[in-house]
């Protein structure tokens, strides 16, 4: 991944994006748990976990502790003040580290429950760091445990051409509110002798009036895994998966906000929930506990 994307605090203060969408990710929170089928355990695991926007709702739900991890200081920041300001402290605890050292701030023993939203399975780039990445989400679990996740994989692909989109947005400055206009440029390569390929993207905001540079450009990548190689990457690692389907189809808050407004892009229509169970026995992947 690109770090700086995510300690970018300017684009926290895009109105569209979905740091703060406490709407979207109670839905998604709820469909995860439809995809988990079991009542919540007592204690859960956010890896990756943002601005801690699927906290509350996690709580909500009777979690009652949780783990969150992740390598943005600025979006913890932002999700201690906005997301999560009067969640005590024994009921969540907050590491800025990389998920991929879980023995740093899990249980020993792992958990039975791990939810990974916001399509960052894709967020660590590299082939060994992202299968070093599956094989700590492994090592979280416990045996039999659950790890849910969504992904968009190969279903959200712009071809070797840029694709660009724009559209008007609202930047909100310490004097006021801007509108602005988002420009987001896709491109995909492919990751040499693999099946997987790079989706870089670059986003530039500009005032809708002036034209005058609001936000530099700045870029991220995702990895994107087809469906098939992402079910051997896992078997690897002792995880079975399964694709349990589109968030659409599980969420009916999203079905109508993809109906109504279509703004979720990669979250929207071709983002898919997916189960993956931590085997019984004891081979879980080399580098597991
Ligand atoms: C696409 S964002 C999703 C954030 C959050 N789950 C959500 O739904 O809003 C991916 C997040 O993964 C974090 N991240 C990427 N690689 C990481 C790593 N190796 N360890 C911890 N966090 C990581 C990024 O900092 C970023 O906050």
């Amino acid at each position: 991944m690109v770090r700086g994307h995510y300690d970018s605090e300017p684009l926290m203060r895009l109105e569209g994006e979905i740091h703060f969408d406490a709407a979207l990710s109670r839905a998604e929170v709820e469909a995860a748990a439809l995809v988990y089928g079991r009542p919540m355990p007592p204690v859960a695991y956010l890896p990756c976990c943002g601005t801690l926007r699927h906290v509350p709702a996690l709580l909500e739900r009777g979690v009652e502790q949780l783990v969150a991890v992740d390598l943005s200081l600025a979006s913890l920041r932002a999700g201690l003040m906005r997301n999560a300001p009067d969640v005590p402290a024994s009921r969540l605890s907050v590491y800025h580290a990389d998920v991929r050292h879980p023995d740093a701030f899990l249980p020993g023993g792992g958990v039975p429950f791990v939810f990974l939203g916001g399509n960052s399975l894709g967020d660590v780039t590299s082939v060994e760091g992202h299968a070093e990445f599956i094989r700590s989400l492994a090592a979280a679990l416990t045996p039999g445990g659950v790890l849910v996740f969504d992904y968009v994989g190969d279903r959200y692909a712009p071809g070797t051409q840029d694709a660009v989109t724009e559209w008007p947005e609202t930047y909100l400055s310490d004097t006021g509110d801007i509108a602005v206009i988002d420009t987001r440029t896709r491109r995909s390569s492919p990751v040499p002798g693999t099946a997987m390929s790079i989706l870089r993207f670059t986003s530039k905001i500009r005032h809708a009036r002036t034209g005058e540079l609001i936000v530099e450009a700045h870029g991220y990548d995702k990895l994107v895994v087809p469906d098939a190689l992402l079910a051997e990457q896992f078997a690897d690692a002792g995880l079975e998966l399964t694709n349990a389907g589109r968030m659409a189809d599980l969420s009916p808050y999203h079905r109508e906000r993809i109906r109504r407004t279509g703004d979720l892009g990669m979250l929207g229509e071709p983002d898919c929930l997916y189960r993956a169970v931590k085997e019984m026995t004891d081979h879980c992947g080399e580098g597991s506990r």
